[in-house]
């Protein structure tokens, strides 16, 4: 393969990315951990399941960031998952702290990847990551909003019986109880959702879908989501390796974009090689504004607890 990815972190969502990436052979693949023996196990499991997948990308396990060098994408996973009663929130210092540490290396190893931190609370620890590596904002790309359009289009697929190809979710705003999901953008064969539902089923869609990553730790007892927010980080990754410019909803350093400023919120952007070519902007009705501003101000609530 002449494209490598690293994934820093090989714990649920770290571990799902990689085996996906690997499965589609878009790129070789660097998992690494501090845990010593994990990241190498893992690492050559997924590379004995490449003979049967009918992949020829290459997998390694490792404690050392010298192997990581000269990625061209790096997922950022390493940090703590979510626990019950635990919000997003309560992680801020502590991933903080290993997401600073972790950049610092990346950067050092790969100075030209492009970023895709995952690590929560995600929009301020993009933010963390934006700093400390010095990269322009485009290669700094956080994942939660293909996550959490994707637990929308789910649930309107199940509304409506319909398949989930034919849907598509809007979501803005910060990765907490705040985001916004926009019922007027979200579509099923272009079809906006306003239209095939009551306002009350749209309302439930909206609440579940801000919501969904709750819904999950509660069910999972331990632990939070990860075969979902794994395809969401691969999906982000395929759209960079293969330049495909496609529209998707990410967090990005807005400066001045849907009058956010200086902040990672979720918008759509244009996704391809160079990152996070482009944010996409439109219009807003005031009550969809005065909500991701809502948004926007919970993500900059924690970015100052950070002194970022
Ligand atoms: P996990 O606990 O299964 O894995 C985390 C891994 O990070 C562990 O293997 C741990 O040893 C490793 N780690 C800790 N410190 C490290 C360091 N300094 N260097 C390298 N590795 C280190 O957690 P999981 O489920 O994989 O979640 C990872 C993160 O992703 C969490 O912060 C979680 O909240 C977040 N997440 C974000 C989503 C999003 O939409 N942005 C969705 C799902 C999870
Ligand atoms: C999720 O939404 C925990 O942020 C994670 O599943």
């Amino acid at each position: 393969m002449n494209r490598k990815v690293s994934v820093i972190g090989s714990g649920n969502v770290g571990a799902t990315a990689a085996r996906s990436i690997a499965d589609k052979e878009l790129a070789d693949v660097v998992v690494l951990d501090i845990l010593e023996g994990v990241p190498q196990g893992k690492g050559l499991d997924m590379l004995e399941a490449c003979p049967i997948e009918g992949s020829d990308s290459r997998v390694l396990g490792t404690n050392d960031y010298a192997d990581t060098a000269g990625s061209d994408v790096v997922v950022i996973t390493a940090g703590l998952a979510r626990k019950p009663g635990m919000s997003r929130d309560d992680l801020l210092n502590k991933n903080a702290g290993i997401i600073r540490s972790v950049t610092a290396e990346v950067v050092k190893h790969s100075p030209d990847c492009i970023i895709v931190p995952v690590t929560n609370p995600l929009d301020a620890m993009c933010q963390v990551v934006y700093r400390a590596s010095g990269f322009p904002r485009e290669r700094v790309v956080g994942m939660a909003g293909v996550l959490d359009s994707a637990r929308m289009r789910s649930f309107i697929a199940d509304a409506l019986n319909v398949s989930v190809e034919n849907t598509h979710a809007f979501v803005l705003g910060g990765h907490g109880d705040t985001m916004v999901p926009l019922p007027r953008f979200s579509t099923v064969a272009g079809i906006p959702i306003t239209q095939l539902l009551d306002p009350a089923t749209v309302d439930a869609i909206c609440d579940r879908t801000a919501n969904g990553g709750a819904e999950i730790v509660k069910l999972l007892g331990t632990g939070s989501a990860y075969y979902a927010p794994g395809s969401a980080a691969v999906e982000m990754v395929e759209a960079i390796l293969k330049d495909k410019k496609k529209i998707l909803p990410c967090a990005v350093y807005l400066q001045g974009e849907y009058g956010v400023r200086d902040l990672f919120v979720g918008v759509p952007v244009k996704l391809g090689a160079g990152g996070a070519e482009q944010v996409i902007e439109i219009a807003l009705e005031p009550g969809e504004q005065a909500a991701l501003d809502k948004s926007a101000a919970a993500v900059k609530e924690l970015v100052d607890v950070l002194g970022l």
